[in-house]
């Protein structure tokens, strides 16, 4: 039987272990704050950021949101990054990525104190994570560590493969993965789009990591018996549904799902993970800006 990894339940387990410390941060007049920024008409990007707030509600973190026409001047973003920082009702922020072709996204990333950067996105935090002394883990692949502890995936001697090299989620997930402690010590291969023989590498993988981006390109006939497989593909397709499109994930499911020993679905995989270790970084930020 192959096991669907459900990271709704596992993300609503996360959510209630933060409960006590976000009642206890609020009782001492320190109500977490996290600030999200949006300078985007992506309408992917507005319903990410519109659930992220609802997830801050949920629990009891004070959100507040920024939005910027995605034709504003690139200074408009800077300064209100700089605002963000200075406010001590804000514990973290978030700047929404992608950012328009004129902003600079190395400055925006850089520009967010390191102590409130909850993505952990500033060059500072990802030299710490990879030094093995992280401060922010980045969410999603902290959130996909989370799945896998959940479901008792054993990645010590492993074969892992990541498949996708961006710096949100495929370089930091290969990271944790091959970093001694928690849940890391697997033998780590990253392959991307100019890998010469993919199939080969996820069918030798125990725990496969689908980051790329493309719809449904992992196909079962690419993984082996058994294999660990976590999707974190969030791809619209067009479909003859009442939006006009539906999810789809970087593994063909079906076909993945026959072979594999667990698998992430999507929706209802990852992405929640995603959001709430978010809260979970606001929260730690919270606590070591105000402890
Ligand atoms: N865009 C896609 N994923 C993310 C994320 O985890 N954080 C931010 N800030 N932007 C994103």
């Amino acid at each position: 039987m192959t096991d669907i990894i459900d990271g709704n339940a596992v993300a609503a387990d996360v959510r209630d272990g933060l409960g006590a410390a976000i009642g206890t941060l609020t009782d001492a007049g320190h109500t977490p704050g996290l600030a999200t920024v949006l300078m985007s008409d992506d309408p992917a990007s507005e319903t990410y950021v519109s659930m992220k707030q609802r997830d801050c509600a949920e629990v009891g973190i004070e959100s507040r949101h920024v939005e910027l026409a995605p034709d504003a001047p690139a200074e408009d973003l800077y300064d209100t990054v700089d605002d963000l920082n200075a406010d001590p009702e804000i514990h973290g922020i978030l700047v929404q990525m992608p950012v328009p072709d004129h902003v600079d996204t190395r400055r925006v990333l850089r520009s967010v104190d390191p102590a409130k950067d909850v993505d952990g996105f500033h060059p500072e935090n990802v030299g710490r994570m990879v030094a093995g002394h992280a401060r922010f883990k980045p969410c999603t692949p902290h959130g996909i560590q989370k799945l896998l502890e959940a479901y008792d995936v054993e990645t010590a001697g492993a074969e892992a493969v990541v498949v996708g090299r961006s710096d949100i989620v495929g370089k930091p997930m290969a990271n944790l993965l091959i970093q001694k402690a928690p849940l890391g010590n697997a033998t780590t291969t990253i392959c991307h789009s100019r890998t010469e023989d993919l199939a080969a590498h996820t069918r030798a993988a125990d725990v496969v990591v689908a980051a790329a981006g493309v719809p449904e390109f992992i196909t079962g006939d690419m993984l082996s018996e058994g294999t660990t497989v976590v999707d974190v593909g969030v791809n619209r397709v067009e479909a003859d549904t009442e939006k006009g499109y539906e999810l789809v994930g970087d593994v063909a499911f079906e076909s993945a799902e026959a072979v594999a020993g667990a698998i992430t679905p999507v929706p209802g995989g990852v992405g929640p993970m995603t959001r709430a270790m978010l809260l979970w970084n606001t929260v730690k930020a919270t606590s070591e800006q105000t402890g």
